[in-house]
């Protein structure tokens, strides 16, 4: 695991963007992982700012969420399709049949876990997967304690998660109980894994996630046995390490080098 501390949020979404952007400099057909979710915000701001520069071209790369509420249909403002559509797919040249979400509303969820499964094998397996990390280390929605080997399946919320969720809905009684989630096993298979995390509410669980033992209590501490996984944090997500490192800016590293950052 390497572990880029940027001084401030701004400068970690940076870092992220940028190695995004080299990933499909590198290859055009990359199948890219996405995440959802407030951290995620700005790095989508920032591709597209890329792509309106000419900087950025989609039109080959296919993506795979990792997440998609049960219930929700796409088009309901909440679901996670939607949120994709207002920060990135609509706003890029990728093509719509090249994005893929798990179905929320699919009669049988089970057999729509295995097909995503499925349809992830088939395109090759995902090249570069984003992801962010929830209060309770969850990593999509890998609730703990959680199967570190699981395929995309059904997850029940938790209490904790749902509770993070209710000031993006209209009330808590709206926020879905269960949603599909690529599992942690099918994130494990990802070529590479890049991890943001920023604000200090992240910097307990960050610190457990890089310097705890691997746990299905913590599921995003599996991430430690991937061979190819960056975390970038901001300054107060960091806060908490206890193998403590001076705020570097790593620019210059990321544009340079394929791998900036400390390795545990
Ligand atoms: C959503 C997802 C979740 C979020 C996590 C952090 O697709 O994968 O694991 O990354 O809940 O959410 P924010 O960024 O809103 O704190």
């Amino acid at each position: 695991m390497k572990v880029v501390i940027q001084s401030h949020a701004a400068a970690a979404v940076d870092v992220v963007v940028a190695m995004v952007a080299r990933e499909l400099h590198r290859n055009p057909y990359a199948v890219l992982g996405l995440a959802t979710g407030r951290t995620m915000d700005p790095v989508y701001a920032g591709l597209v700012a890329l792509y309106r520069e000419g900087m950025l071209d989609f039109s080959n790369c296919r993506t795979f969420n990792l997440d998609e509420y049960a219930g929700l249909h796409r088009d309901n403002p909440h679901s996670y399709h939607a949120y994709m559509k207002r920060h990135l797919f609509d706003a890029v040249n990728l093509r719509p049949h090249y994005t893929h979400l798990p179905d929320g509303t699919a009669a049988d969820l089970a057999a729509e876990c295995l097909r995503y499964e499925q349809l992830i094998s088939r395109l090759g397996g995902i090249d570069l997967q984003l992801l962010g990390i929830g209060l309770n280390g969850h990593i999509g929605f890998n609730e703990p304690p959680c199967d570190l080997a699981s395929r995309t399946h059904v997850e029940e919320l938790s209490p904790e998660t749902m509770r993070q969720n209710t000031p993006l809905f209209s009330g808590p009684d709206q926020v879905p109980h269960h949603a599909i989630t690529m599992g942690m096993g099918t994130i494990l298979e990802s070529g590479r894994c890049l991890l943001l995390a920023t604000g200090i509410e992240k910097a307990e669980i960050v610190a457990g996630m890089i310097e705890g033992p691997v746990s299905n209590d913590l599921p995003a501490t599996a991430l430690q046995t991937h061979l190819d996984c960056t975390v970038i944090l901001d300054q107060p997500a960091a806060a908490r390490l206890r193998q403590t490192v001076a705020a570097r800016d790593f620019w210059t590293e990321v544009k340079a080098s394929p791998a900036p950052g400390r390795s545990f």
